[in-house]
């Protein structure tokens, strides 16, 4: 059954069933304060970072699953009854609910004995806090007593000690009821070392009492399901000094028949800034003013949205890209790998080689907050030109481990940033080393790339070190030292990276710098072709033993998808080599939902492989469906210009119709995002995905989508127009701003070809080629494209 769909008018994802498998959920945040949300109001929030500055608390591997969250109690003052809007945690089948994710915003509607609620959750557009808008109707004949509890668990601010010391460290939490604010505060003892300061949760309507101790609100052994305090109806206002801290507030109504009650929760920090409480307070207590910042969020959304919009013959790609793709691109960029319900936000903060491709996915959105990104990026390499592996912006110890790949990412998030901006002076900008010494950006450039060509094992390829982008292939180079093991996808890389540097040198006029440079980048794509060409495809790592991975005589493992794709896309192979190698991947990997990352899967524990073994055949890097990678394959697909299997691939794990076609159930999470892998052929959960939300999924399909398929491609003279789509597409259009100007891009198909530009006229005058100029600031394009 389809129990989600999307409301393209209302710009929402409607959920119209509590217990999805996985939550379902949606990341509500202004980049600075967090919230994440589920369906049935599971979650948890943070602030700036989600390993020191947690806020509430979740429990990754709760039972029953998504607990903790924001809860709305409510409680019938005469019959005792009790329920949560939500469905979680009570758990009682409700007369009807709905659930509905937003731009920004998340509201969860239900109706039980007559009394309907709502919670509209958002997190306003500058402010360090979360505000739910809560409504509450008596459908009744006669007046309701109800109470109404709004309810969160606080966290550790430092998430990671919740899992290493909790026993211990729960005596370090506070909670204090403040009657002058309406408010709860939760802090540690020794808040005022921390930025963060205190936690409030504040209601905008008289708080008639409190309950903050965790064990008096549950009762013994009770659990969010069945709170003593909301069975008996009495709550126990006790501060809390050293104990486990909950925010339970209680409002107690009498509703009329047919009568409606607003209110807000407002939920933030306070920074240690004294007043910053009652200041943000009195704000968001007027209902009236939080739905207009509500709207304020979605409005900002909306715009931000508007950059790029397309209309193809396919209404599936169409509801997917045109919002909750591009939401999933900023999500993504804001947050990394760092905390989603698969990643706990505590053991790896910004990934260096993550956040690059991250990039990519924003530059149509705000290259702004690229250009700052890629100067934060530069910070963390080393004067050697390697880079960490990922780091904690606001401090914390960085994964310093040496990967073969991380540092050359920054030459395409940079040379991709300049294509779409202009702006060369970024190169020119002076940034330190990790060492303290400094150079400009243009300088790391070039030392990442040189790194990758110079440290160099068997055959003279780069160094694996711990790993490449296959971090579970970790013991190619068994002592991490690399002595000898080589990655035959980072050569490929730092062919393509090597290649951007070359065109961001001759740009900026610095080619003097770089000038040894073609000749080493032709000879490694001459070794990359006589030595890693194994009849049919690319060979995928040589270990330290020089034991060939992914070649015919390997074995398991003996063909990888990333060095089909990668082959074709940094163009390395020749047209023939490239159809030949993808040929292969189409016959040895594609499944019905997807492309498996390698095969056969490993089942017989080679110990030269690394943590991929560990996985059962099927799930993740053992011959999962990667998704990440598959986006690669639909881009090397129309490179070799084969339209129709680059769209088969590309709809083979497009997040609504693969949800749809393995069934919503099967298919687990949610179906509007996409996630990091679906469960290859080789397990019993073929279909099965997992990691949504926060993945190299999100950007990498949307630049096949855009600037391969649809082939709309920013370069630094103007919009190049090079589609390759399925012959029997009539044709589409793509509504993008470019350097300040709009451009409506309206190409048709007469002839049914995949590519080739017949025709194209800028403002009815016929362009002699298919770059469009950069148009003016302020400008409206028109621009018409016959294929053929
Ligand atoms: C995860 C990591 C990414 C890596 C991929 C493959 O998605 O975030 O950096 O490339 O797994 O191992």
């Amino acid at each position: 059954m389809e129990y989600g769909l999307f409301d393209n008018k209302a710009k929402e994802f409607i959920i119209n069933k509590y217990d999805t498998e996985r939550p379902w959920i949606n990341y509500i945040s202004n980049g600075s304060y967090c919230s994440l949300i589920s369906q049935t109001g599971g979650g948890y929030s943070f602030w700036r970072e989600p390993k020191f500055n947690r806020i509430t608390k979740h429990r990754y591997d709760n039972i029953p699953q998504d607990r903790p969250g924001k809860y709305l109690y409510f409680r019938d003052m005469e019959s005792g009854e009790y329920w949560s809007n939500g469905w979680q945690p009570v758990m009682k089948e409700p007369e009807a609910w709905q659930a509905r994710h937003g731009l920004g915003y998340s509201v969860i509607t239900s109706t039980y004995n007559k009394i309907s609620t709502s919670a509209s959750y958002f997190v306003p557009g500058q402010e360090d806090m979360e505000v739910w808008i809560i409504k509450i109707t008596n459908n009744d004949s006669k007046t309701r007593k109800i109470k109404v509890t709004p309810y969160v668990e606080f966290s550790l601010f430092n998430a990671l000690d919740e899992y290493l010391s909790y026993p211990n460290l729960r005596f370090f939490c506070d909670a204090e009821y403040s009657k002058d604010l309406n408010a709860i505060l939760y802090f540690m003892h020794h808040h005022s070392w921390m930025n963060l300061g205190k936690v409030f949760m504040g209601l905008s309507i008289p708080i008639s009492n409190v309950t903050m101790d965790r064990r008096l609100f549950l009762g013994k052994y009770g659990s969010e399901t069945n709170p003593e305090v909301i069975i008996t109806g009495k709550a126990d206002s006790k501060p809390v000094y050293g104990s486990d801290c909950v925010g339970a507030p209680e409002v107690d109504l009498d509703l009329k028949p047919g009568q409606s009650i607003e209110f807000t929760v407002m939920l933030g920090v306070d920074n240690n800034k004294p007043g910053r409480v009652k200041e943000l307070m009195t704000k968001y207590s007027n209902v009236d003013t939080a739905k207009k910042e509500m709207q304020a969020v979605k409005s900002k959304w909306e715009s931000l949205l508007g950059n790029f919009h397309i209309n193809c013959p396919d209404q599936d790609i169409n509801d997917m890209s045109n919002i909750w793709h591009q939401y999933q691109l900023k999500v993504t960029f804001d947050w990394s790998r760092w905390a989603s319900y698969y990643h706990t936000g505590t053991s790896s903060g910004i990934g260096f080689r993550d956040t690059n491709q991250d990039s990519l996915g924003m530059l149509h959105i705000a290259p702004e907050l690229v250009r700052d990104k890629i100067l934060l990026l530069a910070k963390n390499m080393y004067e050697d030109g390697h880079s960490y592996h990922s780091f904690f912006p606001e401090g914390g110890v960085a994964d310093d481990r040496k990967y073969g790949d991380d540092h050359i990412w920054i030459n395409t998030s940079t040379y991709h940033y300049i294509c779409e901006t202009g702006d060369l002076s970024i190169l020119d900008e002076v940034v330190p080393f990790i060492e303290g010494s400094t150079g400009t950006l243009f300088e790391h450039l070039v030392r990442s790339i040189e790194y990758a060509l110079t440290v160099t094992g068997h055959h003279g390829l780069p160094k694996m070190f711990f790993a490449d982008w296959n971090d579970c292939l970790n013991n190619i180079c068994l002592k991490e030292k690399g002595e000898k093991g080589v990655s035959v996808m980072v050569a490929q890389q730092a062919y393509q990276f090597g290649n951007y540097l070359l065109q961001l040198a001759k740009w900026s006029k610095k080619e003097e710098r770089v000038k040894e440079l073609p000749a080493k980048l032709e000879n490694l794509k001459k070794v990359l072709n006589d030595v890693t060409w194994d009849g049919e495809w690319y060979t995928r790592a040589y270990t330290d033993e020089g034991r060939v991975i992914g070649g015919k005589e390997s074995g398991e493992g003996q063909i990888f998808l990333n060095t089909q794709s990668w082959a074709v896309f940094a163009n390395v192979a020749d047209k023939e080599k490239g159809e030949k190698c993808m040929d292969s991947v189409y016959t040895l990997l594609n499944s019905e939902y997807g492309i498996k990352l390698l095969h056969p899967p490993f089942t017989s524990f080679p110990m030269d492989i690394g943590s991929t073994i560990h996985y059962p055949a099927g799930i993740k890097e053992n011959a999962g469906i990667f998704c990440h990678a598959n986006t690669w394959a639909i881009i090397a697909e129309t490179l070799l210009n084969r339209g129709e299997r680059a769209m088969q691939y590309y709809k083979q794990i497009l997040p609504p119709l693969v949800a749809k076609k393995i069934g919503y159930d099967r298919y687990r999470v949610e179906p509007y995002v996409y996630c990091q892998f679906i469960t290859g052929p080789d397990h019993q959960n073929h279909g099965a995905a997992s990691h949504s939300w926060l993945t190299g999924t999100a950007v990498w399909t949307f630049v096949a989508l855009s600037q391969y398929i649809l082939g709309v491609k920013p370069t630094l003279d103007g919009l190049i127009v090079n589609p390759c789509i399925p012959k029997d597409w009539p044709g589409f259009e793509v509504n993008r701003k470019f350097r300040g100007a709009e451009y409506e891009i309206k190409v048709k198909n007469p002839n049914k070809v995949n590519s080739g530009v017949k025709k194209i006229t800028l403002n009815g005058k016929e362009l002699s080629s298919n770059v469009i100029p950069v148009q003016p600031a302020g400008s409206k394009n028109l621009v018409e494209v016959e294929l053929g």
